[in-house]
């Protein structure tokens, strides 16, 4: 049932996260090609086409002059993705803390104790970065971008000192889409209800919510490849699984946002081409850093031996048919049961094992001279 429950709460998650981070890279476009308008009361408009129809988009300088019967809002897409994400952490971090959120060699957290900072960690990530916006530093784009980098290179640090690689990245994700969800629910929708209500009641709306709401949304717009990195690399053991991971994470998140200063650039039509050369830069660094060392000269090591560990640590789960009560199919489909299966799980094994995520919470005890054993194996 929580494999179900899991995969559901994923596959909505997925789903309500593209309907609002696709809105959400639509209107950007949108704004940043706006051509000017004949009509004076329109900012800009522009033509596209789409679906075998041309659409015609026209942004007021302000409100129409009168509110139309229907207007349409975007929120729920917002609100749906972080509801659905943090079902998500529940089912997958929480409800199984032991195996995916807990590295007793990082830190000897209980259950409860873990749980318990990773909620921490969420409020206040919130918490400092609202005040952050709201401190004199929100004057300055660019102090106070500079002031949530290091805020958010601190967080990683942190994280990567208390949770499992895996651990660590989600909560690093699952903060920054708090605080994505957040904007919209208090900064940016009360703002627009605002241009509302001051249209009706015939007055200039408080300019105030339009500057911190635009603020905002640019931030949520430069949070969006950090998040889905985090979300993505968590099935990748080669990133988390780093002794060095928490500076990887700053590096991919930061390669993010520079990719995606470059699109927003592009739109405008001069897309300043060191964001972009940036960005790929650094990803090309964090692979190149990543690469494991040459190995020490040793004996190569013998089929017979990853035999004997996998048959004692692996096999009760990762078989045809599984051992571990509870265990229906082996996980990912990964069985570990005859020789050509092993050596076709060469590289898988080496990875997992060097990452300390098999077994998970070393449930069946593999040793560190195992472990060693493993990661040197190479057929
Ligand atoms: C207690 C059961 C259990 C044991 C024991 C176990 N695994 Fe796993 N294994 C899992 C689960 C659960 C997953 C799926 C993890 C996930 O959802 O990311 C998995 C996934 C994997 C994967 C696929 C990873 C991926 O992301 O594609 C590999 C490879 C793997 N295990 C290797 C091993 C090796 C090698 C051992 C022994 C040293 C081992 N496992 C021991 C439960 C186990």
């Amino acid at each position: 049932m929580l494999d179900w429950l899991t995969l559901l709460a994923r596959w909505a998650h997925v789903v309500v996260g593209m309907a609002w981070i696709g809105a959400s890279f639509y209107f950007i476009w949108l704004d940043n090609h706006l051509e000017k308008a004949s009509d004076p009361q329109f900012a800009g408009e522009l033509y596209a086409i789409h679906g075998g129809g041309f659409y015609r988009a026209q942004k007021y300088r302000l409100a129409p002059e009168k509110l139309p019967a229907t207007l349409h809002w975007f929120k729920w897409e917002a609100y749906w993705t972080w509801i659905t994400g943090f079902a998500l952490l529940v089912l997958v971090y929480y409800a199984n803390a032991e195996v995916f959120l807990i590295d007793a060699e990082v830190m000897p957290l209980s259950q409860g104790g873990a749980i318990g900072i990773g909620l921490a960690s969420l409020v206040a990530g919130l918490a400092v970065y609202e005040g952050l916006c709201r401190s004199p530093l929100r004057n300055s784009d660019a102090g106070l971008a500079l002031a949530i980098l290091v805020f958010f290179a601190l967080v990683a640090w942190a994280l990567a000192q208390l949770f499992s690689g895996r651990g660590a990245f989600i909560h690093f994700g699952a903060i920054l889409g708090t605080i994505m969800a957040g904007n919209v629910a208090h900064i940016i929708i009360p703002g627009q209800r605002e241009l509302v209500r001051a249209k009706q009641e015939g007055r200039e709306p408080d300019a105030k919510y339009a500057l911190a709401g635009k603020q905002r949304s640019v931030h949520n717009t430069y949070f969006t490849l950090p998040v889905i990195f985090t979300m993505i690399s968590n099935h990748h053991a080669t990133t988390f699984g780093h002794a060095w991971n928490w500076l990887v994470l700053i590096a991919m998140a930061l390669a993010g946002a520079l990719v995606r200063l470059w699109f927003v650039g592009r739109h405008k039509g001069a897309a300043p081409a060191w964001t972009l050369v940036a960005g790929l830069l650094l990803v090309g660094v964090v692979i190149v850093a990543l690469v494991p060392g040459p190995q020490a000269n040793l004996e190569p090591v013998k089929l017979e031996d990853v035999k004997r560990i996998v048959g004692q640590r692996c096999l009760n789960c990762h078989a045809e048919k599984p051992t571990l009560p509870g265990l229906a199919e082996a996980p990912k489909g990964v069985k570990l049961d005859t020789d050509e299966r092993i050596r076709g799980q060469a590289s898988h094994i080496r990875e997992t094992v060097r990452a300390r995520l098999m077994p998970p919470g070393n449930i069946t005890g593999l040793t560190n001279e195992e472990r060693v054993l493993l990661e040197r194996w190479n057929p």
